[in-house]
C-alpha cells in the first residue's frame, strides 16, 4: 500500500470523527460513536491499522507516527464532546447571549459639588498664576490668631466662638489674660488665613498662593451656616501690590467662575490682619451676595513672619466655598450639601 494513500485515509477518518463527535447530543450516542471509531475489536481506526502492515518497510516509521497522531486527534475530539455534554451550561449561556441587546450601564459615582467647586477654583486661580498651598485643620493659636495680629483680648478668640481641643497636660495660664487664656492652645482652625502664615514662614517673597479647605466655627446650622465649611484663601505678596490688583484679580476670577456679567463690590470693613479691609460682594443675576473678606496685608503680619513691611506689600482674601458653590448650582440651603442624600447630590 502506498504511503500517501494510507496517510490520506487516516486524515479522512480524523476529520469525520471530529465532525461526528461535535454533533453528538447525549451520552449514549457518544458511547456508540466511541465504539464505532475507537473500539478495540471492530473500531474504524483498528481497521485502518491493518493497512500499516502493507506499507513498504522504509515508510513504516512515518506511517506509524501518523497513525498514533490520528489516534490522539480522535481521542481529543471524544474528550471534548464528553466535556461538552457534562457541562451544558456554558454552551447554553453562549447561545442565549444576544449581542444586540443594550448593555447594562455601570453605575458610576461622581464628585461632590463642593469637591467640583474646589477643583474649578484651583483651576481658575492656577491659570492666574496662584500655586495651591495646604495647611493643617488642627491649629495652634500662633497660626490661627497671634501671627494674624489677633491679640488675646480680641472677641474672635472667645472659647464660645471656636472649637478648642482638650489637650492633655495643658496647664491653664491665668496670667496670660484674655478669653482664650484658660483653654487649650489647640483648636480646629476657624479660618484658612492660617495658611498665609505657614506659607510666609517658609518661603521668601514673592508669594502667590491659594489655599482651599475646611474651617470650623460653632455656628448653629441654618440655610447659610454650618459648623464646618470651606474657604478659599488667596495671598499675593510682592513689591508695589495695590488694592487695584486685588480687585482686578477678584473680578477676573468671578467672571471666569460665574460668567461675564458678574460685578464685584468692596465695602469698607475691618480684619486685624489686613489694612485697609473690605467685604467682598458679588453681583450675579438676582442681586448682591457677600462672598468673603479681603484687604491689604497688615504690616504686623509681615513682621510676625519675618518679612520687611518696608520692602513688600500684598493682598489677601478669603471667600466662602459653599456660597460660591450654591450660587453656581442654584442650591438654596447649604445643609443639603452635607446630608449625603444621593438623590440631592446626583443632580450636580
Ligand atoms: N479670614 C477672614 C474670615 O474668615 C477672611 C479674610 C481673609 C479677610 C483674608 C481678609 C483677608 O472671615
Amino acid at each position: 500500500m502506498a504511503l500517501d494513500e494510507f496517510l490520506a485515509e487516516l486524515d479522512q477518518l480524523a476529520e469525520a470523527a471530529a465532525a461526528s463527535f461535535a454533533s453528538v447530543g447525549d451520552a449514549s450516542e457518544l458511547e456508540a460513536l466511541r465504539v464505532k471509531l475507537l473500539g478495540a475489536k471492530n473500531g474504524q481506526l483498528k481497521g485502518l491499522q491493518k493497512g500499516l502492515a502493507r506499507v513498504a518497510a522504509a515508510d513504516k516509521p512515518q506511517a506509524g507516527k501518523h497513525f498514533n497522531q490520528t489516534k490522539q486527534r480522535i481521542e481529543d475530539a471524544f474528550a471534548l464532546a464528553e466535556q461538552r455534554l457534562e457541562s451544558p451550561g456554558t454552551d447554553q449561556a453562549a447561545s442565549d447571549f444576544d449581542a444586540t441587546e443594550p448593555g447594562l450601564r455601570p453605575r458610576l459615582g461622581h464628585l461632590h459639588p463642593i469637591t467640583q467647586t474646589i477643583q474649578e477654583l484651583k483651576d481658575i486661580f492656577g491659570r492666574l498664576g496662584f500655586r495651591v498651598a495646604e495647611g493643617p485643620e488642627i491649629e495652634d493659636e500662633r497660626h490661627n490668631f497671634e501671627a494674624l495680629n489677633i491679640d488675646p483680648s480680641h472677641p474672635a478668640r472667645d472659647p464660645l466662638d471656636n472649637f478648642y481641643l482638650h489637650a492633655a497636660g495643658y496647664a491653664a495660664d491665668p496670667e496670660a489674660g484674655g478669653p482664650g487664656a484658660d483653654v487649650s492652645p489647640w483648636l480646629l482652625r476657624s479660618q484658612t488665613s492660617t495658611v498665609q502664615i505657614r506659607v510666609m514662614e517658609n518661603t521668601p517673597p514673592p508669594v502667590r498662593i491659594v489655599s482651599l479647605g475646611r474651617v470650623y466655627r460653632p455656628d448653629t446650622a441654618d440655610a447659610t451656616h454650618y459648623p464646618m465649611f470651606h474657604q478659599i484663601e488667596g495671598l499675593l505678596v510682592d513689591t508695589d501690590v495695590t488694592m487695584a490688583d486685588l480687585k482686578t484679580i477678584l473680578r477676573v476670577f468671578c467672571s471666569s467662575y460665574l460668567g461675564e456679567e458678574v460685578e464685584v463690590r468692596f465695602r469698607p470693613s475691618f480684619f486685624p490682619f489686613t489694612e485697609p479691609s473690605v467685604e467682598v460682594d458679588m453681583q450675579w443675576q438676582d442681586g448682591w451676595v457677600e462672598m468673603g473678606g479681603a484687604g491689604m496685608v497688615d504690616p504686623n503680619v509681615f513682621r510676625a513672619v519675618g518679612y520687611d513691611p518696608d520692602q513688600v506689600t500684598g493682598f489677601a482674601f478669603g471667600l466662602g466655598v459653599e456660597r460660591l458653590c450654591a450660587r453656581r448650582f442654584g442650591i438654596t440651603d447649604i445643609r443639603d450639601l452635607f446630608k449625603n442624600d444621593v438623590r440631592f447630590l446626583q443632580q450636580f
